[in-house]
């Protein structure tokens, strides 16, 4: 969920407004407001922040402060009713909140007991009521009641609380969830990440876990949970303003698409001398005596990034030769896994504080392991949590489906394999002077890679109407396919699969037939042969191919349907450029069904739940 707050001398509705589409990334099944407003007004509607503007059409705001709210349901069904804020029953006190209580099944039964009544499903609304019932049986001032109350719930969460008696005064507090403060002069915003600020300020401050802040329209206080007064850190932002608007494009995820000649290249900037074989990475510098003596690399990770990390493991294995094991975060944290001091875990995180991420980081910390992070937004939970790390410098990515971060995470995963390999002498400087000098080219390469976006047109007209799809590759392209199916599945709805290439025999072979499009990743590399085997099992069963393939290639192009041309890379390469045309064929597949594409139903970019 995303969560804007303002509060200053400017009309705080469309800032909010403004604020909520920034964050819609975050999820947009229902949005709500509450303003300052003769006491508080509250408003909220089941769907995205364009049908609550609808909603409040024609109705003139003057309130100077308030707060919004986009939400990706958990605790109930997306509906009016379940929409943030959620308000106590005397309707005094209204919360926007962005996490999970996880205790509140408890606290919803004693506060039942006394006769409270709630009106949602939600996990938030028990949280305003706890925080009611604390005021009126203590009498404590409404401060206080939210630092009792907070101290009571297990779980995660970022909230804003608004109280209609005092309507000048926003009550916010972080525990998990991320929240940034942005301070102007005699104005204050609150929101879940910086996109909503930036147009207002450059100085924030990043709330840490179990921080409260209270603020004023020229005051601000930060106190811990435990009630001692923090000193606030104030830094500035780095971010643009442009980089959060489409630039010309229809869809922010072409735009991010088109970026990655330059995202990979801001990545690889300042990290590689090819000419000296060698990577420099300042963020884990202090940390090479460790990469001597490692003797296991555990990834954890999630979603795309997940496929980020199983190219990782290719590379480092087969440059630093450390085994590498790749584990969905979520997994990992829940089977008493086996981690010791000797252990490196890489944790791959494009949002940086998806939950099921950090809980993995957290589990493997305590067991004492050393943590890598690498993340692509600065200062979120993730690169706070771990002990050194490495920045992907993609860039904002809006679209929800993940493409120049992935292809990042996989330039920042060579990085380290690269840099592993240095500290353990497992590549002479010759292959290293040799390999970086063509990862040095793979922008350009990159940019030769999306002129194939006119042949992918033809061919998602061909087969947008088709109800499943395989990939397949071997070797590194194997994650290669798994991105391109999911790819295809969360921007497409259609289903997708990706599969080792030689593995298509054991089973998924049967869904072969002549309504099956499969698409081959089968550029020249060391198992070329076997893929063209494998193609030649599909088509004699009358499915239809589409291949992958590198510049000048003959072979597999006289055997499939259609082919995109790659240009030649190495084979430690060739995942930077697979990945382009199948992010381009799910784009396109996307809109010509009609799709959402920036905003697939059901997902979100960043969850922040477990
Ligand atoms: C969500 C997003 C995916 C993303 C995954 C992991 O499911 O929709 O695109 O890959 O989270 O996110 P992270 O920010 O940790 O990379």
């Amino acid at each position: 969920c995303g969560i804007v707050g303002y509060i200053g001398f400017r009309d705080a509705y469309p800032i909010i407004i403004k604020g909520l589409h920034r964050l819609e990334y975050r999820g947009y099944d229902s949005a709500g407001i509450a303003l300052a407003e003769k006491g508080l007004k509250v408003y909220k509607k089941a769907g995205k922040v364009s049908d609550l503007e609808d909603f409040v059409k024609g109705i003139t705001f003057t309130a100077t402060a308030g707060m919004g709210h986009t939400r990706w349901a958990t605790h109930g069904p997306p509906s009016d009713r379940n929409s943030h804020p959620h308000s106590s029953g005397d309707r005094k006190l209204t919360i926007i909140h962005n996490g999970i209580i996880e205790n509140y099944g408890v606290i919803k039964e004693a506060l039942l007991a006394k006769g409270h009544v709630f009106k949602s499903d939600t996990d938030t609304e028990v949280l305003i009521h706890l925080v009611e019932d604390i005021q009126k049986s203590t009498g404590l001032d409404l401060n206080e009641a939210v630092r009792l109350a907070l101290n009571r719930v297990v779980g995660a969460y970022a909230i804003v609380v608004m109280s209609a008696d005092r309507p000048d005064e926003l009550i916010a507090a972080r525990k998990g969830s991320p929240m940034v403060i942005g301070v102007g002069k005699g104005e204050y915003l609150i929101a879940s990440d910086a996109t909503p600020i930036v147009e207002y300020t450059k100085n924030v401050i990043y709330l840490n876990d179990n921080e409260i802040a209270y603020i004023k329209r020229d005051d601000l206080l930060i106190k811990n949970i435990d009630n001692t007064v923090q000193t606030p850190y104030i830094q500035e932002l780095s971010l643009k303003l442009e980089m959060l608007e489409k630039g010309g494009y229809d869809h922010f995820m072409m735009k991010e698409i088109y970026e990655q000649p330059r995202s990979i290249r801001d990545c690889l900037r300042g990290r590689i001398y090819p000419g000296r074989g060698e990577v420099q990475l300042g963020g884990i510098k202090e940390y090479a005596d460790k990469l001597r003596n490692v003797d296991r690399i555990i990834i954890v990770a999630c979603g795309t990034s997940w496929h980020a990390g199983l190219v990782g493991e290719y590379l480092i294995e087969e440059f630093a030769r450390v085994p590498v094991e790749v584990e969905y975060a979520s997994e990992f944290r829940y089977r008493n896994p086996i981690i010791t001091s000797k252990d490196l875990v890489i944790a791959i995180s494009q949002s940086g504080e998806t939950a099921d991420t950090m809980a993995a980081i957290e589990l493997a910390k305590e067991r004492g392991a050393t943590i890598f992070g690498i993340c692509n937004v600065v200062g979120a939970s993730i690169p706070r949590l771990t002990h050194a790390g490495v920045y992907t410098h993609a860039g904002p990515e809006i679209g929800v489906a993940s493409t120049k971060a992935f292809t990042a995470q996989v330039s920042v995963l060579t990085l380290m394999a690269f840099y592993i390999a240095q500290q353990r002498g497992t590549i002479t400087r010759n292959k290293s002077v040799e390999y970086l000098t063509e990862l040095n080219e793979i922008p350009d390469l990159v940019e030769r890679a999306l002129k194939a976006n006119d042949q992918v047109i033809a061919i998602a007209e061909r087969f947008k109407d088709s109800p499943n799809c395989l990939f397949l590759g071997r070797g590194s392209s194997f994650p290669v396919a798994l991105e391109g199916a999911l790819k295809l599945k969360e921007i497409s709805y259609i289903h997708a699969e990706g599969y080792p290439a030689a593995e298509m025999k054991h089973g998924p072979i049967a869904l072969i037939d002549a309504d099956m499009p499969v698409i081959f990743i089968a550029t020249k590399n060391s198992s070329y042969e076997k893929v063209v085997s494998n193609i030649q099992e599909v088509k004699a069963r009358g499915g239809h191919v589409i291949a992958i393939v590198s510049e000048g290639d003959t072979d597999v192009k006289e055997m499939a349907e259609y082919v995109i041309e790659i240009p030649q890379t190495s084979e430690t390469f060739v995942p930077l450029l697979a990945t382009i045309p199948l992010q381009l064929l799910a784009y396109h597949i996307a809109v010509m069904r009609g799709c959402n594409v920036d905003q697939p139903r059901n997902l979100a970019k960043s969850v922040t739940v477990e």
